[in-house]
């Protein structure tokens, strides 16, 4: 279906919820990223979601909700530990991962018997939930594939002419998805590293952390979402760690430019002077990771506006108390190729 895209004002979210209850899909904003929505309960206008994104259709999607007793409506009982969780970092980019209820479609959780939930932390995303009197199923509203939308135009860029509407609600704070989290069986599995990061976590729950990456067996991924490539721009991407990262981007720059290619640099602030012979685009301060990861989904997105064919992405390294796990998580997802020096 051809839509003539509107762009709605904070203001406007009547009409956003107004369009939901109609079973149409909306963009709107998190405080994560813009997120494109559907009745979570209308298993028809959830499927559009699959359909507008290109999303296989095994991959589950988060339901959105602006209380804990919307909450309870979708899910089994739940635990005194899943209760502090929600109690600590509800509103927020936590999503925790519970036995669901009959009445959850079986699309929106990819037959999955779990559901995916959480309560966002943002002002638009809860007007528009509670004006809807709906829990919204609500995955990242990008392309499949592509970096995750921090901004409206983003959204455009991959939207426009796809779904009514889109509400504006200027940059999202975060940049980075939640944190999601799997409570069904002890101790707690983190399944996608995010804002709230395993050191928060473990102060109120037993928490173990899995591998967030494709795995090579055949054994189904616990989180479906792990095994697909994600995040990519065009162009190549390769990341480079370790202790010889200028010197190996260097001799990249030096390489490819000659080959004819237009190279970009991702680079911390502290670095970008060491690089010439490329576009050197400013992830921002390696002692400022929350601005880091609320730049990298615009600046992979840029390389595209810019033609770029090569992105060479300086590493961080990863730790498991900071933000610097979850944002290495999505950049060796946009990876081609990881170099570790
Ligand atoms: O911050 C966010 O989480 C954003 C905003 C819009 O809320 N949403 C988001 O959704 O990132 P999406 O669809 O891009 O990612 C959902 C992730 C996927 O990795 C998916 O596999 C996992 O959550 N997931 C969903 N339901 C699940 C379930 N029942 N069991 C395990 N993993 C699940
Ligand atoms: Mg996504």
């Amino acid at each position: 279906m051809q839509y003539a895209t509107r762009i709605l004002k904070p203001s406007e979210y009547r009409i956003a919820a107004d369009l939901l209850r109609l079973g149409k899909c909306v963009a709107f904003p998190t405080e994560t990223v813009y997120g494109l929505g559907a009745n979570a309960l209308d298993a028809k206008a959830v499927s559009q979601i699959f359909a507008v994104k290109g999303r296989p259709s095994d991959n589950p999607l988060i339901v959105h909700c602006h209380n804990q007793q919307q909450v309870r409506e979708l899910t089994m009982p739940w635990s005194k530990e899943v209760q502090t969780l929600m109690d600590v970092f509800w509103p927020g980019p936590l999503t925790l991962v519970l036995p669901k209820r009959p009445i959850v479609p079986q699309n929106v959780t990819g037959n999955l018997d779990t559901v995916a939930i959480r309560i966002p932390d943002h002002p638009i995303a809860l007007n528009i939930i509670r004006a809807a009197h709906l829990p919204i199923a609500a995955p990242s509203a990008n392309q499949s594939g592509k970096p995750s939308p921090t901004r409206a135009e983003h959204v455009w860029q991959d939207m426009a002419g796809k779904i009514p509407a889109i509400v504006d609600g200027g940059p999202t704070g975060w940049g980075l998805e939640s944190t999601v989290l799997d409570c069904t069986s002890l101790p707690f599995k983190l399944l996608r590293p995010g804002g709230i990061t395993p050191a928060q976590l473990q102060r109120y729950a037993d928490i173990c952390s899995t591998t967030d990456e494709p795995s090579e067996s055949d054994e189904p991924p616990r989180s479906p979402g792990m095994k697909y490539k994600h995040y990519s721009p065009e162009a190549q991407v390769i990341l480079i760690t370790g202790n010889k990262v200028p010197d190996v981007i260097a001799g990249l720059i030096h390489k490819h430019s000659h080959l004819g290619e237009r190279v970009a640099v991702m680079a911390f602030s502290e670095s970008m002077e060491l690089y010439t012979g490329a576009l050197v685009l400013e992830m921002g301060s390696r002692n400022n990771l929350q601005a880091v990861a609320a730049r990298i989904y615009h600046l992979l997105r840029k390389t595209d506006t810019l033609g770029c064919t090569l992105v060479l992405i300086e590493g961080l390294p990863e730790s498991d108390t900071d933000l610097g796990m979850a944002i290495m998580n999505r950049l060796r997802k946009a990876s081609d190729s990881v170099i570790v020096t």
